[in-house]
């Protein structure tokens, strides 16, 4: 099978072709290119099965590859890899004519989708599971470390092990192995593929940082990395670490960016639900925290930390949707048993995910455990009033009702209308009225 990547980050089209070469169970061969019309080019000399290509990129877009395969009657499947999402742009990238669409940052999870779609439709002729796969010093380099067990080919059939695992790839590596001749490093498919699915994780969201992104992406981006780390290694000592440091840094960037004024202004949200409501509620902690005397990078550290773990344990979207307890009950039957056991148990599970945090300030648990009260003690697990949660839960549970809004209603979004009906469920008193009137100020 010959696949097309076409995308003007060049990293990525090498962290990509890497990825396909290790997860693909097929003989593949790729060719690159980095513009839209270097693409139409290849796609003109030669037969191409898979264009896996971005949509915006400087010297022709993804939306002219696709109409060069369109006009050319070309039996090549394209693939859309891009933050856009064809239904978006129907005109462009017409259904009929888009094989799969693989929505960044999710790259890799994109990836394995797509195998799966192409290993049920289509014939592909499997190769030997103890094959040897070449692996680029450039992808070495970018990884920073050995993603798995890196061979060297002495003989046509004789591979010696230079590289253990997690091994740190140095500058002198480089060097030392630039000098030999090309594709003479190799890893073993199949052999740990759990370390390998981590350091591409890392790498990517490297690769993605290095990209001149607005605030609100790199969070989410940041977010679905980890979340995707989690998910492979589940929390220990080294993700909750990678976590901290990462929410440490987003804060970092939250804590200088402009309030209120700008806020919608330089908003997008790209990637899926929870990446997009953790950057959300984040963000919207921030304005409040700010205009609040108690203003501290520490204060925001913890509403960041809490909107990353609230929900963790939660795998359906449905349940994360959910704006407060009573709307829970109002929508009980639509759920699983299953699901209604997670969700009485989410508050409790975040707050266990937390002790695996180190060195992290007071009240965090506080915020976690009380996430789902309400202002008139309705609310679980504790039954707490207004007056009885922290102060720091209710700028919490204000601000995330607000995102689950603001996300849920998109462009039809009203801030009265929201205001209205909090002011009505009594979110307007005791520890939520300082929240409150940020956000009733807010344009
Ligand atoms: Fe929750």
């Amino acid at each position: 099978m010959k696949v097309l990547l076409v995308d003007d980050e060049t990293d990525l089209v090498e962290i990509m072709e890497f990825l396909i070469q290790t997860t693909f169970n097929a003989e593949v061969v790729v060719e690159k290119a980095n513009s839209g019309n270097e693409a139409i080019k290849l796609l003109s000399q030669d037969k191409i099965d898979l264009c896996i290509c971005d949509h915006n990129m400087p010297n022709g877009m993804g939306s002219d590859v696709l109409k060069y395969i369109i006009e050319k009657n070309l039996q090549t499947k394209f693939v859309l890899c891009s933050t856009v999402v064809p239904k978006e742009k129907p005109q462009e990238y017409p259904a009929a004519h888009v094989y799969f669409n693989i929505q960044k940052p999710d790259v890799g999870g994109g990836l394995a989708k797509l195998k799966s779609k192409l290993d049920s439709e289509v014939k592909v002729s499997a190769v030997d599971s103890e094959v040897y796969i070449p692996i680029s010093l450039y992808v070495l380099e970018l990884m920073g470390r050995a993603p798995a067990d890196i061979y060297l080919r002495v003989s046509e059939n004789h591979y010696v092990k230079v590289l253990k695992g997690d091994e740190v790839f140095t500058a002198d590596d480089k060097m030392k192995y630039s000098r030999k001749p090309l594709e003479m490093l190799f890893l073993k498919r199949g052999e740990q593929q759990e370390l390998i699915d981590r350091q591409i994780a890392l790498a990517l969201q490297k690769i993605m940082e290095k990209k001149d992104l607005p605030l609100s992406d790199k969070l989410s981006i940041a977010h679905a990395q980890l979340v995707e780390l989690i998910k492979f290694t589940g929390i220990n000592p080294e993700v909750a670490e990678l976590s901290k440091k990462n929410i440490q840094q987003s804060v970092n960037f939250i804590s200088k960016a402009p309030l209120i004024a700008d806020f919608w202004r330089g908003l997008s949200l790209i990637g899926e639900y929870p990446s997009k409501l953790y950057t959300l509620h984040s963000m919207l902690t921030s304005v409040v925290v700010r205009k609040i005397v108690w203003n501290s990078e520490a204060t925001q550290f913890k509403l960041s930390l809490s909107a990353f773990l609230q929900d963790i344990s939660l795998d359906s979207i449905s349940l994360m949707e959910l704006c407060d307890y009573q709307e829970f009950l109002a929508n009980e039957d639509r759920f699983s048993r299953a699901e209604i056991r997670r969700f009485n148990e989410h508050p409790q599970k975040s707050v266990e995910l937390l002790s695996h945090f180190k060195d992290i300030p007071a009240d965090i648990d506080r915020i976690l455990i009380e996430q789902h009260e309400m202002p008139n003690g309705e609310g679980f697990p504790k039954k707490l009033n207004a007056l009885q949660i922290g102060a720091l839960s209710g700028v919490f549970i204000l601000t995330g009702i607000l995102a689950r809004h603001v996300l849920r209603d998109g462009s039809s979004f009203e801030l009265k209308d929201f205001i209205k009906k909090m002011e009505g469920k009594g979110y307007s008193k005791g520890n939520f009225q300082e929240a409150f009137e940020i956000i009733k100020a807010m344009k």
